[in-house]
Parts: C-alpha cells; structure tokens; sequence
C-alpha cells in the first residue's frame, strides 16, 4: 500500500486531496495546526495517522518524520500547508517583514525542511514530492508580494531540487481559485462563491501521480486537459 503524507489535511485542498487517495488504499499521514479539525476531517477513513502541529515546529516535523518511519516509507509529499499572510495582503512598501518572515517560514523553509528530513525514504522509493504553488507566484498582482514571492521561492526549490534529484519527481502545482477559506481571507468581504471547490483540482494531483511526467511546475487547469498523442 503506497504511503503518503500530506500537510494541511484538514481543510480545502489538502482535505480533498487526502480523501482521494485514502479511498484508492493510500496509507496516509496528515497535519494541521487544529487537531480536532483534522480529527473531523479525516473520520470515516481507513489508515490514516494524523499528527497534529504546525509545520514551521522542527519538533513537530520531527514527529512527522517519526510517523513517517513508522508506517515503513513514504511515496508521496504534499507540501500544502500555507499562510496568506496578513488580511488584507499589504503593498509591499507597507509588508510587516515579521509578518513576512512567518509566510516564508509556512511557505518555503517549512516545506524544505520536510523535504530534507524525508529525502532518505522518498529517495528509497523513487518517490514523488508535490509543493504546492500559486499564481502569484510568476503574476505581479497589486498586494500579493509576500505571499507570492513566497511561492515563487517554492517553485525555485522545487525546480533545482528536481535537478539535483532525479530519481524522485518534483513537482509545483498551481491548483488555480479554490473556494476556501484561505481564498476568503484574501478577498475579505468578497462573494467567491464563483470560485471552484478544491475538489476539482485533485484529478490534476491524482494525475502527477499516476503519469509521473517529468518533473517541473505544472498548472491544475493544463492537467485537466486530456494528454497529448505523441
Ligand atoms: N485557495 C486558493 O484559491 C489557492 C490558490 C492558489 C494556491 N493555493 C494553495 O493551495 C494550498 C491549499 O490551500 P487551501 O486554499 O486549501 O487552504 P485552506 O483551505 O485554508 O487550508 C489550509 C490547511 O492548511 C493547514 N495549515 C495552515 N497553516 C498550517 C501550518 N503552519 N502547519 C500545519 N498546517 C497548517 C490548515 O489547518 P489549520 O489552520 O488547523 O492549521 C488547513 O488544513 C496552499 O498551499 C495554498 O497556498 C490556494
């Protein structure tokens, strides 16, 4: 049974993500900051270890790494746990860089921390890390300095790890709007009823996994489209 482990599972993208594969017989390991929100979300599926925390804790890393060991490998990383930064997202001329320096923590040292904790059993299966990235990463958007040169630091790492690594697959996946609640702190007060759930995004995950292309950044809507006969 392939082994997975996935940040931010309690919500949005990452809940999605881990019913998906917990219903194909995914053995999965799971965070979030709130463990009773984890707990809600994952009940009902079947192998799952939740290991509540914040990914910016070395010691709760490390508790993840040890839930990791226990289960026997690791297949698969998601790095999708994230923060926005403050609401509204400031200009970058006003950006707190305390506030700052908590995205890059979330958003880029978090992530490579669990990468470099894990290489040992991700390189021993040939596995596959996917760090989730954003549009504002590679798009200019009027207050989305932080948050999005954050992700653009992600994508960076992922590109020169996938380099360095090539027997893993490394991928940046830009999942597009997902109507969550991260989404909603970004538009405060606005209706982003209109956006699609983050359910939609996990066949684009689903298919990095099954079709491992080669590593790089790829965008949810680009995987959705049927293959390319070659
Ligand atoms: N929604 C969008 O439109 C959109 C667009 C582009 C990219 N993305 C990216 O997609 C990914 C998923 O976002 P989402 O919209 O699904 O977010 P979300 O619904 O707000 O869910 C975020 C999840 O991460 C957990 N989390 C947050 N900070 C954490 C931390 N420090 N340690 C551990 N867990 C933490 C949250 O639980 P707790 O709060 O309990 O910790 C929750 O389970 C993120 O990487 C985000 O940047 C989203």
């Amino acid at each position: 049974m392939p082994i997975a482990l996935i940040t931010g599972a309690s919500r949005g993208l990452g809940r999605a993500a881990a019913r998906a594969l917990a219903q194909r017989g995914w053995s999965l390991i799971v965070d979030a900051r709130r463990a009773d929100d984890l707990a809600d979300a994952m009940r009902g599926l079947a192998d799952v270890a939740a290991v509540p925390g914040d990914v910016t804790d070395p010691g709760h890393r490390a508790g993840l790494a040890a839930a990791v060991a226990g289960a026997g490998g690791l297949d698969l990383l998601v790095n999708n746990a994230s923060r926005l930064g403050p609401s509204p997202q400031p200009l970058l001329r006003d950006y707190p860089l305390d506030e700052l320096a908590r995205v890059y923590d979330t958003n880029v040292l978090a992530p490579l921390a669990l990468i470099q904790l894990l290489a040992a059993p991700l390189t021993a299966a040939a596995g596959t890390i996917v760090n989730v990235s954003s549009d504002a990463a590679v798009e200019a958007y009027p207050g989305w300095g932080g948050y999005g040169s954050a992700k653009a630091a992600l994508d960076q790492l992922t590109a020169v790890l996938a380099a360095e690594e090539p027997s893993l697959r490394c991928y940046a996946l830009d999942p597009g709007d997902m109507r969550t609640d991260l989404h909603q702190q970004a538009f405060p007060g606005e209706d982003i009823s209109d956006r699609p759930e983050p359910e939609t995004v996990v066949p684009a995950l689903l298919r990095l996994i099954d079709e491992r292309p080669p590593s790089g950044r790829y965008r949810a809507s680009d995987l959705a489209m049927p293959a390319v006969a070659s």
